[in-house]
């Protein structure tokens, strides 16, 4: 059968291709703002804020979180659990320091909070499990496997491993 493929044949298999992938995608990866409303603050409700919020969603790898603030207010930083639980916020794993959209590449617990003084323990926290993607192979490690959802994103993926990288 590989014998008979002409180059016509091919061209067509691997759009078709292109096509069933990239319709996959886009009804799998989902958008959220985390806080909704509320963005990435101190929260007025303490700690248990963040924690009803992510409770409230399924994320599953390839879906895009949102920290939405205003730059110079607030940090999102990517820590470990341990740094988590106690509110430290020195040397976190990753950190920018203006709003930013996250893709997350691996099924994974990841923890963020604040760097700013106060704002973690003030409840500015949150943990969020992603769970594996049933529908698609797991994108190969360190490669972005799709650009961002919207172009206004102005960043994208993380991992355990690599943490916030620009695309
Ligand atoms: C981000 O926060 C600003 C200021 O509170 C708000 O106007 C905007 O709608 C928010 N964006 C999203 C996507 O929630
Ligand atoms: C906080 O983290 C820093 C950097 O990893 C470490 O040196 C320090 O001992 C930690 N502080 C506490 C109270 O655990």
């Amino acid at each position: 059968m590989v014998k008979t493929m002409n180059f016509g044949n091919v061209m067509v298999l691997a759009m078709a291709l292109a096509a069933v992938s990239m319709m996959l995608h886009t009804t799998e990866a989902a958008e959220y703002v985390v806080g909704d409303d509320l963005g990435w603050t101190v929260p007025p409700g303490g700690a248990a804020s963040y924690a009803s919020w992510a409770a409230k969603y399924s994320f599953v790898v390839d879906d895009i979180l949102y920290f939405n603030f205003t730059e110079g207010e607030h940090t999102v930083a990517l820590v470990t659990k341990e740094k988590y639980e106690i509110c430290n916020t020195t040397d976190p794993l990753s950190k920018l320091d203006g709003p930013i959209a996250l893709r997350f590449l691996d099924s994974d617990t990841y923890y963020f909070t604040c760097t700013f003084a106060g704002h973690c323990t003030g409840g500015q926290k949150v943990a969020v499990y992603i769970a594996p993607s049933a529908n698609t192979p797991s994108p190969s490690p360190g490669v972005a496997p799709h650009p961002p959802a919207a172009a206004s994103l102005p960043f994208t993926f993380v991992s355990k491993k690599l943490g916030f990288r620009k695309v």
